[in-house]
């Protein structure tokens, strides 16, 4: 009877730690700060590619914000073709207050660029990519892109959530050392 109840203790205990993970990792979006301590500057001419890397090291969700801070500057969202030329004439968005806040607001690809005549090209711009949503919409159904044969390169693993896995295991450990 006793132990019926532990188990009924522990079932619940690993439900709400689940539980509590998952908000933990998936409900919080992140506000990065571009460029950390240096901010949006021009950066030095061996570092020419310092924003792409960094943005390649972190990984954007839809909703996440990044803020950039700069004196005597300017933030451009702008298309490719524009990106690609350093120059738009037609922003996006378009801010330079010394601290702007940017919500990446869909998934897919985001370009940034310097306003400031020189900047851009000398490596003051950054493309950022958002990851899809874990679970998209609906649309799959009526894509009929997906209808292409297998013939081609090994299919790739599904990926795996790996924050899923963790809060998993912690709540199975904590289970287990109860
Ligand atoms: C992003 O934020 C908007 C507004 O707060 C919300 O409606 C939307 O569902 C959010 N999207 C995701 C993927 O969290
Ligand atoms: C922001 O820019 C203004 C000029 O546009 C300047 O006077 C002010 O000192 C700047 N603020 C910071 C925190 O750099
Ligand atoms: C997808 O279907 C539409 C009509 O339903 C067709 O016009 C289009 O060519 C198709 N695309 C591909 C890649 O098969
Ligand atoms: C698979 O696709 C290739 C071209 O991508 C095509 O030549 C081939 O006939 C297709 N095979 C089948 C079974 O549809």
């Amino acid at each position: 009877m006793a132990s019926l109840f532990m188990v009924s203790c522990k079932l619940f205990l690993f439900i709400i730690l689940s539980f509590s993970f998952n908000q933990f990792f998936f409900v919080t979006s992140t506000e990065y700060e571009v460029g950390g301590d240096h901010g949006w500057v021009v950066p030095k001419p061996k570092d020419d590619q310092m924003y792409n890397q960094w943005a390649s090291k972190n990984r954007f969700i839809v909703n996440d914000t990044i803020q950039f801070k700069y004196k005597k500057d300017s933030v451009l969202v702008v298309t490719k073709e524009e990106y690609d030329k350093c120059h738009s004439a037609h922003p996006l968005f378009f801010s330079n207050n010394n601290d702007s806040v940017y919500i990446l607001d869909r998934p897919g690809l985001f370009y940034f660029i310097s306003g400031v005549a020189g900047h851009c090209q000398r490596g003051q711009k950054m493309v950022i990519k958002v990851l899809e949503p874990a679970n998209p919409p609906q649309s799959a159904a009526n894509d009929n892109t997906t209808t292409t044969n297998k013939s081609g390169p090994v299919d790739q693993m599904p990926p795996i959530s790996s924050p899923l896995i963790v809060s998993f295991m912690v709540s199975f450990f904590a289970v287990l050392f109860l």
